[in-house]
Formats: C-alpha cells, sequence, structure tokens
C-alpha cells in the first residue's frame, strides 16, 4: 500500500499508538508525538488507516531508548518508548479528553497517583512454552518469544523465568504455560500446565510456597500472602488481585481517604475480589456487603476476613447484577468492575438504590465514562482521579467519586 514520506506524528490516540491527520486519519504503532517517520499504510478502512515506521527520520523529545530487549516483538508495553514524566501527562491528558467528549462538564482530572516505580512493579505474569523455553506471545500472534526475564515484574518473578528456562534446559519435559505470582512477603506461586513428572518439579521448586500442575495442588499450601496497609490478604490461584505491588496500596488509601469522616453506616463492595476493599473500609462502617462472582475469590476473602479479626462484612458468592436487587438503604457503594464497565440492570439498581455516594473504581475509563454519562442526572460527578498501575502500557486506572444531588 502507500508510502508517505516525512511525517510528523500529532499526539497518541487511546491505545499508545502515534496518530496523524493525512487524508483521514492514520494509526501508527511505534510513533510518537514529534516523531517524524517514512510510514506504509498496511490497512485502510473506510478514510480510517493503520500504518508502520518503516524509517525514523527524527525523534521525539519525549523518546526514550526501551531498556527491554523484546519491546518491539512483544508489543505488551505498548508506550515504553515514552519518558515516565511524558506517560504520566498522557494518561491524565487521556482521561480528560474522554471527560470532555462524553461527559461535556467542566471537571478536572486531578494529578496521577503514581509509586514513581515504573518497572519491576508487576507482582503478576503468565508465560508460554515454545518447547524449549516459556516465554511471551509476540504481538497480536500466538507465536511464543523465549525470554529470560520482563522489565515489568517483580526481580522474585524473573529470578523463577530463568530458572524454569534452565530445568526446561535439562529435562524432556513440557511446559504449556504457567503463571508466576509473587507478593512483597515474598511467598510465591506457580501455576504450571504441561507434560512434567510432578514430583521432580516439586523437589526443583520446593522453595515455592504453591506449585499447582495441571490443576493439581502437589504442595501443601493454596494460598500466597500479601500484606497491604496493615491488613493480610491470603490469595489462592484462581482470584483476582491488583497487579501492581507499589502501587495498589497508594489506590487503596485514596478509596479509604475518599470515605473518612463520613458519617455513614452501610457500604457495598461490588465485584470484590478477595476482600480487599471490604476489608480496608470495615472500620468506616457498621456493615459491608462484598459482591464477587469468582467463588475461590468468595472463600479467600471470607478467610480474609477472619485474618485480619474483621467482622462486620459479609461476602455474597455471585454476579452483581442477580444480587444488587435484594439491596436498599445503603449509604456508599463502591464498584470496581472488569474492563467491560457496568451492565444495565446494575446501573438500573444503582438508580433504584441511590446511594448517597458511588466511588467508581475503573480500569477502563471509555467505560467509566459511559456508565457516568448515564449516572450524572442523578449524582455530581465530584472528582475524579487517576493511578498509574500499569506504567509502560496505555492502560488507566481511575477513581471517581459520585454524590447524590440534593441529599
Ligand atoms: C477489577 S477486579 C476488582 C477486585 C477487587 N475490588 C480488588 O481490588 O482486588 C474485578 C472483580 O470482579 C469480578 N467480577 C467480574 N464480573 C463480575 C460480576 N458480574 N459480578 C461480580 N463480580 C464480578 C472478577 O472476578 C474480579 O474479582
Amino acid at each position: 500500500m502507500a508510502i508517505l514520506e516525512n511525517v510528523k506524528i500529532e499526539k497518541l490516540d487511546h491505545f499508545g499508538r502515534g496518530l496523524v491527520h493525512n487524508n483521514g486519519i492514520i494509526f501508527i504503532e511505534n510513533a510518537l508525538p514529534g516523531d517524524v517517520v517514512d510510514i506504509e499504510i498496511v490497512k485502510d478502512k473506510k478514510g480510517i488507516k493503520e500504518a508502520v515506521v518503516l524509517k525514523y527520520k527524527e525523534r521525539s523529545n519525549m523518546y526514550q531508548e526501551a531498556i527491554c530487549p523484546y519491546a518491539k516483538e512483544c508489543g505488551g508495553c505498548h508506550i515504553i518508548n515514552l519518558q515516565y514524566e511524558e506517560q504520566l501527562k498522557y494518561k491524565k491528558q487521556k482521561v480528560q479528553e474522554l471527560i470532555d467528549k462524553m461527559l461535556k462538564e467542566d471537571i478536572k482530572v486531578n494529578e496521577v497517583i503514581s509509586s514513581g516505580n515504573a518497572f519491576n512493579y508487576r507482582n503478576k505474569i503468565t508465560l508460554h512454552g515454545d518447547g524449549k523455553k516459556i516465554g511471551l506471545y509476540r504481538n497480536k500472534t500466538n507465536e511464543v518469544i523465549a525470554i529470560d526475564e520482563c522489565q515489568l515484574v517483580n526481580p522474585r518473578i524473573n529470578a523463577l523465568i530463568k530458572r524454569i528456562n534452565d530445568y526446561l534446559a535439562e529435562r524432556d519435559v513440557l511446559i504449556y504455560d504457567v503463571t508466576i505470582k509473587t507478593t512483597t512477603l515474598l511467598e510465591d506461586m506457580l501455576i504450571v500446565h504441561g507434560r512434567l513428572d510432578y514430583e521432580d518439579f516439586k523437589k526443583e521448586f520446593s522453595d515455592v510456597k504453591v506449585i499447582f500442575i495441571n490443576e493439581q495442588m502437589v504442595t501443601k499450601e493454596h494460598y500466597i500472602r500479601e500484606e497491604l496497609l496493615s491488613k493480610q490478604f491470603d490469595i489462592s490461584p484462581n482470584s483476582f488481585f491488583q497487579v501492581n505491588m507499589q502501587t495498589t496500596p497508594l489506590l487503596y488509601e485514596k478509596v479509604k481517604s475518599l470515605l473518612k469522616n463520613n458519617h455513614y453506616k452501610t457500604c457495598l463492595d461490588l465485584y470484590c475480589g478477595t476482600g480487599t476493599i471490604s476489608i480496608l473500609v470495615s472500620d468506616l462502617f457498621a456493615r459491608v456487603y462484598g459482591i464477587e462472582v469468582v467463588k475461590d475469590a468468595v472463600l479467600d476473602a471470607n478467610r480474609n476476613k477472619e485474618l485480619n479479626g474483621v467482622n462486620n462484612v459479609e461476602f455474597i458468592w455471585g454476579k452483581t447484577e442477580d444480587h444488587l436487587g435484594e439491596f436498599q438503604d445503603i449509604d456508599v457503594v463502591i464498584v470496581d468492575p472488569p474492563r467491560e464497565g457496568l451492565d444495565r440492570k446494575t446501573k438500573d439498581n444503582l438508580k433504584r438504590i441511590k446511594p448517597k455516594t458511588i466511588i467508581y473504581v475503573s480500569c477502563d475509563p471509555a467505560t467509566l465514562m459511559r456508565d457516568l454519562s448515564e449516572l450524572k442526572d442523578l449524582y455530581d460527578i465530584k472528582e475524579i482521579n487517576i493511578c498509574d498501575m500499569f506504567s509502560q502500557t496505555y492502560h488507566v486506572e481511575s477513581i471517581c467519586v459520585l454524590n447524590l444531588k440534593n441529599k
């Protein structure tokens, strides 16, 4: 397809791609605002084009060298070439643009909450086997790029990646995929699928607290423990847990601070996972209810409640949309849904319950804005904060406060 020379990138789009207007819009991966590039159009659908960079003529003053040898192939770190301060500005601007476009209200995004740790922050990675080593999928394919380390994960996970690769090199065994998790309390978990000698693997990784092979637990322990804001949380293999080891406490601290000095009695924590938010805010309410669809996460949440001596929280196993209809007279609702955001039934029930305050924790600003635009007739959108939970990627975590009008 067409080749264009000396194209100057205008800005980044919501997926971290360079954007230019030239007979329609062109999206260009691995290009930063200010870069001057020669590009080749590789896709053209009704004037919306995608292009690849053939040559960088001038690099942006926001550019930084990627510290990862796999960056170009893997594609997981969409904005690794953007200096960290610029990444934070980009995320703030991206959310502000969505507010201006979708809410059309005078709301300004607060400063970005960041731990300052742009690398080695993740407590979890899933890798796939290529027959010899383990690695990440090449961008948009199922082809495995073998790796020895990933710049996003905690060094304990990188040490385990190296050990697993050494293990595979010495034996005639196969790993199809492996999930490695760790905690700040230095407890590790391996969830492996493959053709392995269970006893041999267990012996080689005898220092790992929890090992599951092909869904079978081969260790005595089922949980790894994490500590957040002086509370302890046990996490089992199937339960969600926030991935950023340094920023997660800041996120929860922010949620707590938004509820301080309230005189409310009841709180609902929807999409509660292992009960982290419910337990962390339990001292601010007489009664807290958490709803979560994954059964193991609810079992973890109940265990975590006991672990922390909390007795005013009740966890309910099931879908938020199936249980919310049972509630009324709730003062505060905290929602932390997956990227799809809130479904129709949940939003209708929130409008019926009319909690005085809703705290919306979101990992997708587009679905957040869609949901806020439906709630804004009943609620004042008081503040929107951003938390950098996913450095080097275009993903943004937001924390939004809604107050019931005329309460
Ligand atoms: C972004 S996580 C938040 C978990 C928790 N608030 C935390 O901070 O660890 C979303 C959670 O929602 C759960 N989930 C997904 N769909 C759900 C639904 N329809 N009803 C209830 N929980 C759901 C997932 O299993 C996951 O634990």
